[in-house]
């Protein structure tokens, strides 16, 4: 391989959940620190990470055609192109082997020696890394500089749970936590840095425990830090769900009122057949439990249509789980076989028009439910973090404490938490009337 020059600007792309914007986000300061500049928006950069997903179909030829265009668009000086994220994770091989522009590819678990490998790279030698040492990745990050009002923090990764439908168990490896005096430090130096918003993530974010201590002493203990003023945590696991947790919600103000909690069908033989170990009715009686702690609680959830032998019937029942819960919000896909996992061999896969008509009834639903609550907020007076200014002068974007999106105009600014009253409502987002400025709140 030819000798390439060292980039000075750099893009991260990032795809699937929002622990990969996290990962992107620590991708960015390690090349920030590195001395790389990030690329101004519009202009090439001289490194591209294609930061992927491998959760549902065409993930892999998305990235091959990712890569075609940025070397197309590159012309005689291509950029060095990383692969990093869940798809190098899973076909990091055949990358390097299909693609020859790719410099290198890096595991989620492996990105930390992203700066030693592009170095590798421009000394003329293409660079793979798809280790997954347990832990190791956080130590070596830079600490955290480049934070908004609302920031994330990873405090757990990996799956052990195994659905039969799906790939993360794979790319992300076992369950591991993240020590909690770290994620104290981390929280602190995010806050220090401007964010008065923390959603911790995971992908079974209750799992995480450290130390005898479990996920709502961490939400108890985070809740102290003075100029933190909202926690969120996703995405959590029926399985893992404690008392402790759910008495958190009642208990901790700064704990909003919003629960993700996938169910993904409302067929007991489904579940079954997915491995989710938990029924539809034992979903639905541990969110009663949720709301009884917390009766404003707005609730949102995954779902999977078309999963292999899904029926007609089982299909409606999922339809009926939907309508008993009532929804603030939920994301709902098409299944999709993704290599390695059990249900891509079973029998009975479910034909594409019948998923595409079930996704359809399925959404409107949904959509229904959404546009209802947001519908019933209307008149409340609420608390909303202001996250950034609007398209119109003087317009402000910020969130509820259910997690709607709210616009306003008026004398604010970025951080702030305002009281607003929500005056109109449409299907993915409120307006409100500015009630009291964040300085006068703050006097
Ligand atoms: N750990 C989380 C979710 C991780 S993936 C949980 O278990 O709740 C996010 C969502 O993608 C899942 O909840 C599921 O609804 C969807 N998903 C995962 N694998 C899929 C597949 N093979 N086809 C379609 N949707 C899938
Ligand atoms: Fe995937 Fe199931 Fe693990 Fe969620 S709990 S990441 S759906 S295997
Ligand atoms: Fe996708 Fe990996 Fe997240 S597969 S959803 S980026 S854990």
């Amino acid at each position: 391989m030819r000798q390439i020059r060292a980039p000075e600007t750099f893009r991260v792309k990032s795809f699937g959940c929002q622990m990969n914007v996290y990962d992107g986000e620590r991708m960015a300061e390690l090349l920030a620190e590195k001395g790389m500049r990030a690329a101004p928006e519009g202009a090439e950069a001289d490194l591209v990470v294609l930061n992927t997903c491998h959760i549902r179909e065409k993930a892999a030829e998305k990235v091959y055609s990712d890569i075609g265009r940025l070397v197309k668009a590159g012309g005689d000086r291509p950029p060095m192109i990383a692969v990093a994220g869940c798809v190098a994770q899973a076909e990091g091989e055949e990358i390097m082997a299909r693609a020859p522009a790719v410099g290198l590819v890096v595991g989620p678990q492996a990105y930390h020696r992203l700066p030693s490998m592009i170095d590798q790279v421009v000394g003329g030698q293409r660079a793979a890394d798809t280790d997954m040492p347990a832990d190791a990745k956080f130590a070596a990050l830079p600490a955290r500089r480049r934070v908004g009002p609302s920031a994330f923090l990873t405090i757990q990764e990996g799956c052990d749970k195994f659905c039969t439908y799906c790939v993360v168990p794979y790319t992300r490896g076992a369950e591991i936590s993240r020590p909690f005096s770290d994620l104290l430090r981390e929280a602190e130096t995010l806050v220090e840095h401007g964010a008065r918003e923390i959603t911790l993530l995971g992908q079974n974010v209750n799992a995480w425990s450290n130390d005898e201590t479990g996920f709502d002493s961490l939400i108890r203990e985070l809740a102290k830090i003075p100029d933190l003023r909202r926690i969120r945590y996703t995405t959590s696991h029926p399985n893992d769900v404690t008392e402790g947790l759910i008495r958190a919600h009642a208990e901790v103000d700064k704990l909003m009122p919003y629960l993700h909690l996938p169910v993904q069908s409302g067929s007991d033989r489904v579940l079954r057949a997915m491995n989710r170990s938990h029924t539809a009715d034992s979903y639905l009686r541990l969110l009663d439990r949720f709301r009884a702690a917390r009766p404003d609680l707005a609730l949102s959830g995954d779902f999977i249509v078309g999963f292999p032998g899904e029926s007609d019937a089982e299909f409606e029942e999922t339809l009926r789980l939907v309508d008993a819960v009532g929804y603030a919000q939920a994301f709902s896909f098409k299944y999709s076989p993704r290599p390695g996992t059990p249900a891509a061999t079973m029998d009975d896969q479910i034909a594409g028009d019948v998923m595409d008509e079930r996704l359809q009834r399925l959404q409107a639903s949904i959509n229904r439910d959404q546009l209802a609550f947001n519908e019933a907020s209307v008149g409340k007076h609420c608390q909303v973090l202001v996250e950034r200014k609007g398209k119109k002068p003087g317009q402000w974007l910020g969130k509820s404490p259910w997690l709607q999106s709210v616009h306003f105009e008026g004398e604010a600014a970025m951080g702030d938490v305002v009281e607003v009253e929500l005056v109109q409502a449409g299907p993915n987002s409120l307006a409100a009337l500015l009630l009291t400025s964040g300085a006068a709140e703050a006097a």
